[in-house]
């Protein structure tokens, strides 16, 4: 296959270095076949001028394994830093508050940045007065599944019609990330048969999680946005094999254990998934829930288009050699003590998959390699991803 692109990771570098760094989470994407990352703004410092994000590339030239992109972050002022961003696929905007203090949530704010930017947006859809409202109503409860109560359905559908609503006025390219319900789903379904600005992403928790798991898995769950019900895990895949949403991201967000295993509320949100999400797919194409051809699809060949990624996404000549060899047939289990990413976990821990990324190679070099049952990894760095969007 083309080395998968994970456009929505979250590699904690600089600044939360406790919780992952570039060099365990890049070895965890060459082990799980992601050979590019996108990285989100919200490290600290955030990442929300030329000079932060040249920072962070800096960084990874000398620390990831894998090929790598940095968004640049927006806040209620830095317009003029997005307006002239370079080397970046694009902006984040966290409509609504996650990890760390990114937010820009005021009508006036986005309404500049969707009309003054030319870059592609994406945001964060949870809408900050509804996840609030619902947080004081619920305020004292120590009941982890309260947690999809105040970011609940409503939210995330009230911020991404907002979202969709400034990138159809402002004929803005916009994608959605981590789409969690099956009425967002229908939003941008609607959406898609007006125009083309809107595209959008769907992240493993999503399709795999529910609420049912909050029992088992208490804060390992705990993500922004919520988990929600069965329907909607079916409703994003159906939203997925009808082409609505075209990317899987996994919004790999490490928290250590320790962090996680705070009482709620206190427990953050975010789990890591970058070394698993290829494998939990082609595990549901054995189910034969889809095929190869889509996955190669959701999570190769769109994040190029989505992000105008030069050179990659592809098997052609020309492109870039970021490829993965994956074994249809190998089973493993997932097992915390074998995790690359720093943190040591993950929430699917005990589950036994079928089909496995096994060779991964970045521009050419084998960078990873499962030789009976032992993981090797090479020590050669990736490269900066190029963007059409520069040379356009
Ligand atoms: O649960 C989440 N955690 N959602 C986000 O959007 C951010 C992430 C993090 O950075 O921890």
């Amino acid at each position: 296959m083309p080395g998968v692109i994970d456009d929505q990771v979250h590699f904690r570098e600089p600044g939360l270095t406790q919780k992952e760094d570039l060099a365990h989470a890049s070895r965890a994407c060459a082990k799980g076949g992601v050979t590019s990352f996108l990285e989100m703004p919200n490290t600290i410092p955030n990442a929300t001028t030329q000079k932060l994000v040249d920072d962070k590339l800096a960084i990874a030239s000398k620390a990831s394994l894998v090929n790598y992109g940095f968004y640049i972050g927006a806040t209620p002022n830095n317009v003029d830093d997005l307006k002239h961003a370079v080397r970046t696929p694009g902006i984040k905007i966290f409509i609504g508050s996650s990890t760390g203090d990114l937010l820009v949530d005021s009508q006036d704010a986005l309404e500049t940045i969707f009309s003054q930017t030319s870059l592609p947006i994406c945001a964060h859809c949870e809408d900050e007065a509804t996840v609030k409202r619902n947080a004081e109503r619920y305020a004292g409860s120590t009941d982890i599944a309260t947690h999809s109560k105040i970011r609940d359905h409503e939210a995330a559908a009230i911020a991404t019609a907002r979202a969709i609503d400034l990138a159809e006025r402002h004929q803005h390219r916009f994608h959605v990330l981590h789409v969690s319900t099956a009425a967002e789903v229908d939003l941008i379904r609607a959406a898609k048969a007006k125009h083309n600005y809107v595209t959008a992403e769907a992240c493993p928790h999503h399709l795999f999680f529910s609420i049912e798991d909050y029992e088992r898995l208490g804060s390992l769950v705990k993500m922004n946005p919520s988990i929600k019900t069965k329907a909607d895990n079916e409703g994003i895949f159906a939203g997925l094999l009808d082409g609505t949403i075209e990317v899987i991201a996994t919004d790999h967000a490490p928290h250590t254990i320790q962090e996680k295993n705070l009482p709620y509320p206190q427990c953050p949100s975010g789990l890591p998934a970058v070394e698993n999400y290829l494998a939990l797919m082609l595990d549901q194409v054995n189910q034969g829930r889809c095929s190869i051809e889509q996955v190669v699809a959701w999570m190769c060949e769109a994040p190029t288009r989505v992000w105008d990624i030069s050179n990659k996404g592809k098997i052609e000549v020309g492109y870039d050699a970021d490829l993965v060899l994956v074994d249809m047939d190998l089973e493993r289990t997932i097992r915390n003590e074998d995790q690359q990413t720093k943190c040591g976990w993950s929430p699917w821990a005990g589950e036994t998959l079928k089909g496995w990324p096994v060779k991964t190679w970045v521009m050419g070099k084998e960078v990873f390699r499962l030789d009976n049952g032992t993981e090797q990894f090479a020590n050669t760095f990736g490269s900066a991803i190029e963007y059409q969007h520069e040379t356009a």
